[in-house]
């Protein structure tokens, strides 16, 4: 969600600033805006829309200069239009600010503002910051007044800001909302995520909540909100800009569906062996701990959410070891009871996501232990964990996620194992028969890929309908709510529903109508007779039935309109394998009906607000 790229350098700083803020495209937004010290003051140019809109205004009436501070914007306060996109100036037109949060207290700030004078011209409440700043300019020098009026505001933010009266400087800040700093050969940039400054360092400075910093071309000076320096070390991310790219795919999406033997495969590196289960010493020693935990909390959104709820069936099965999972949002409000002897284990690609990094810091809290499983390395929450499993997926930058899910849920095959052997409930048989499953993971992936060709033609044989339904049993009852969620992420004409296959009878079944696509899950499991039936009383009103069936399955034919045939697997690892047919075939359905499939409108990467 918004998307923030700040630069000082050599290089000219319309196009630098474009191309990071393309990479963060993928966050969502409705408006990107821009603002260039051109070396006698500041100039902005703003645009509602995609990018290439700004781009082509500049292109028309270029700007010019060495510093500069950009945005995409993702409405919170006031419309998407160009009045309200991002840089926001005080109003002597000296300062221009951009901000990714939320400012809780911005109607009384605003109307304290109004009373002295100040003049808004947006709805947005971000323009408050940069007033506040302007304020307090008027005593202070402007590190202070930054400083100063930071500390004013209630809510999250993450911002960056320029002043004509300082051109060799950048400010920037965070609490709540992330921000880095990329470290480059005399050029320093701000932003939001890694891919934005890939093309030019790959050593990044992360950010804590309540730190300041102040960016010149020879690096970057963090201090607290209070004043207090802060030594950090920077990070050099492997992720580099290739795997940030699309590599000739239509669309990052599909990329990264067809990357996921690979992102698998990263996720098992190093810790699945032939005879045993081995993590970093901090993360073993914490499992040793969590083997002897009587109570596991899982939270996430959206997808990590999904696969969260499959670890619920892995954990409680296979390591015997009780679960509740729940929704980040509802979780860090609904009173949860926890404690000292709580394990929390938050799910997340970002490590970013707002109500997950608000219910890991309300466990921490209490008192209770996270361990987060995330994509990001040093992200807000990895660095809030007691330990994080990375998932080692790669970059993901399609909004729908796809190897981020299958990857997260590899980690939970990995630490439901390692709980399931320390806790003594895996027999020896299981263990050896499961770590062998687990090592042929990628291969089924790299083998469920290959029925691309009749997934998009099935996915075109339906495309035209406007509601799904997708149901599943036991671990497959979430890759029903996963496989309905990716459908309507990316094609916002459909409205698809996941449900538990037994929950069926009990409301959802008085919808269907002749034609009406529902999606099962089918492959093999104790109640695979049982989905059989629930087949049967859709075809007994007429609906189509799409089954995702295991290879070698023949007899499913007689029950089902289309077949997506899956490799053969134990059931414990099939929700990642059947995540592929369900992903490609929500892509082909979206691709049929033309839809946004990468930046699905009103939808963000990042869910960096509340
Ligand atoms: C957004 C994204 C989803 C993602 C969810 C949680 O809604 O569009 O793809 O599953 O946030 O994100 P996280 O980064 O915490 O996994």
């Amino acid at each position: 969600m918004c998307g923030i790229v700040g630069y000082i350098g050599k290089a000219p700083v319309v196009s630098t600033v474009l191309d990071s803020l393309s990479r963060l495209e993928y966050r969502g937004y409705d408006s990107a805006g821009i603002a260039v010290f051109n070396g006698r003051g500041i100039q902005v140019r703003k645009r509602a829309g995609k990018l290439k809109e700004l781009a082509s205004s500049l292109k028309r009436q270029p700007l010019e200069g060495r510093l500069g501070v950009g945005h995409t914007r993702w409405a919170t306060h006031g419309e998407p239009s160009e009045l309200n996109a991002h840089p926001h100036r005080d109003c002597t037109g000296e300062l221009a600010l951009v901000h990714n949060g939320i400012i809780e207290n911005y109607a009384e700030l605003k109307s304290e503002l109004l009373g002295r004078g100040h003049r808004f011209r947006s709805q947005t409440d971000t323009e408050v910051i940069v007033h506040l700043i302007e304020e307090h300019a008027k005593q202070l020098p402007l590190p202070e007044a930054f400083r100063r009026a930071l500390k004013e505001l209630r809510g999250s933010y993450a911002v960056c800001l320029i002043a004509a009266s300082d051109p060799s400087r950048l400010y920037g800040a965070r609490c709540g909302s992330p921000l880095i700093v990329g470290l480059g050969r005399g050029e320093t940039l701000l932003a939001s995520d890694v891919p934005a400054v890939l093309s030019r360092t790959r050593r990044v400075l992360y950010l804590n909540d309540q730190e300041i910093a102040e960016i010149s071309v020879e690096g970057a000076r963090v201090t607290t909100l209070e004043g207090k320096p802060v030594v950090r070390k920077p990070v050099v991310v492997d992720w580099d800009v290739a795997s940030a790219q699309k590599d000739g795919h239509a669309h990052f999406m599909l990329k990264e569906i067809h990357e996921q033997p690979a992102a698998i495969e990263q996720t098992l590196t190093g810790r699945l062996g032939h005879a045993q289960i081995t993590f970093d010493r901090r993360t073993s020693a914490f499992l040793k701990e969590l083997s002897r935990t009587e109570r596991l909390i899982i939270l996430g959104c959206g997808t990590a959410y999904h696969a969260g709820l499959v670890g619920e069936y892995m954990l409680e099965e296979v390591a015997r070891l009780p679960v509740d999972v729940d929704l980040a949002s509802e979780f860090r409000y609904r009173g949860a009871m926890l404690d000292r002897d709580t394990t929390v284990v938050a799910i997340t690609q970002s490590g970013e996501t707002a109500d997950t990094l608000a219910g890991v810091k309300l466990a921490k809290e209490h008192g209770a232990k996270v361990l987060a499983i995330c994509n990001v390395m040093g992200s807000s929450i990895a660095r809030q964990a007691d330990a994080v499993l990375y998932t080692h997926a790669g970059p993901e930058i399609a909004v729908a996620s796809t190897k981020a899910y299958t990857s997260q849920l590899t980690a939970l095959c990995l630490l439901t194992l390692a709980l399931g052997k320390l806790r003594g409930a895996i027999p020896a048989a299981q263990w050896r028969r499961h770590l062998a499953g687990l090592q042929a993971v990628p291969g089924l992936v790299r083998n469920a890929l290959r029925a691309e060709p009749a997934i998009k033609q099935a996915a075109r044989r339906y495309a035209s309908a406007r509601n799904f339904y997708y149901l599943g049993r036991r671990y497959n009852y979430p890759s029903a709510l996963e496989g309905a969620l990716k459908l309507k992420e990316i094609c916002p004409l459909i409205h698809a529903e996941g449900y538990a296959a037994g929950e069926m009878k009990h409301g959802p079944i008085s919808l269907i109508r002749p034609g009406w696509p529902v999606v099962f899950l089918a492959t093999g499991s104790p109640v695979y007779e049982k989905i059989v039936s629930n087949i049967e009383e859709v075809r007994a009103r007429k609906g189509a039935c799409i089954v995702i069936a295991s290879e070698g399955d023949r007899a499913i034919r007689r029950h089902a309109d289309a077949v997506i045939s899956v490799p053969k697997t134990e059931e414990f690892f099939s929700p990642i394998v059947n995540a592929v047919p369900l992903q490609l075939f929500a892509y082909h359905v979206a691709r049929a009906n033309k839809c946004d499939i990468d930046q699905p409108p009103n939808l963000a990467k990042s869910v960096t607000v509340e």
